[in-house]
């Protein structure tokens, strides 16, 4: 689909598509730096970020692995709590493994910073963050991302993955919902 066809529900672009490519190779250089020699596994969170788990992925020329979970958070609304539930477990043994989590979006930092201490609770080597975006206004608690694309406004976004009610996942930019389509 292209992204013009429900243009009409954002009330602007945030990112477009060659905006969000090109941060994503900049962060790529960046990762194959990190990562000369190793045997990176990937863990991406379902289902926001299989967007950039799809380009990041294919961007990077290292050898690595891909693995997911699927997680939510307790709490009523749209609010994260801090208490998180595992959906999917990862299918991969962590021991001694260097782990790069791969999200699309923080915003309180609740979930990730849970995930980041369970994945490292299971021996691996090492555990890092590669977000897509990240709201500094929202920031409950502070997490050590390392590889961050872009800082954004405190607003409801979708595309590239993000969704409001299941929609918009497939969106190629990433935008700011429109008031009218969730009021
Ligand atoms: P926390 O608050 O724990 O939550 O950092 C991060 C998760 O909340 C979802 N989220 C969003 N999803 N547009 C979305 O489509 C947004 O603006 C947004 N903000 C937070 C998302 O699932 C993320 O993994
Ligand atoms: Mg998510």
């Amino acid at each position: 689909m292209e992204s013009n066809e429900i243009a009409g529900d954002l009330s602007k672009v945030l990112l477009t598509q060659q905006e969000i490519h090109d941060k994503i190779a900049e962060l790529s250089r960046r990762i194959e730096a990190d990562y000369e020699g190793e045997n990176l596994l990937l863990v991406g969170v379902l289902k926001g970020a299989v967007m950039v788990m799809a380009d990041l992925a294919r961007e990077l020329k290292l050898p690595l692995n891909m693995d997911w979970m699927a997680v939510s958070s307790y709490g009523s609304g749209t609010k994260s709590s801090g208490v998180v539930r595992i959906l999917k477990d990862l299918d991969s043994d962590l021991t001694g493994r260097k782990v790069l989590i791969v999200e699309d979006i923080i915003d309180s930092g609740l979930t990730l910073s849970w995930l980041r201490a369970n994945l490292e609770s299971r021996g691996a080597a090492s555990v890092e963050i590669c977000a897509l975006l990240r709201k500094p206004d929202a920031a409950k608690v502070e997490v050590d991302v390392r590889y961050v694309g872009f800082d954004i406004p405190n607003e409801f976004v979708v595309g590239y993955g993000l969704d409001y009610a299941e929609k918009y996942r497939n969106l190629r930019d990433v935008g700011v919902l429109a008031p009218h389509v969730y009021s």
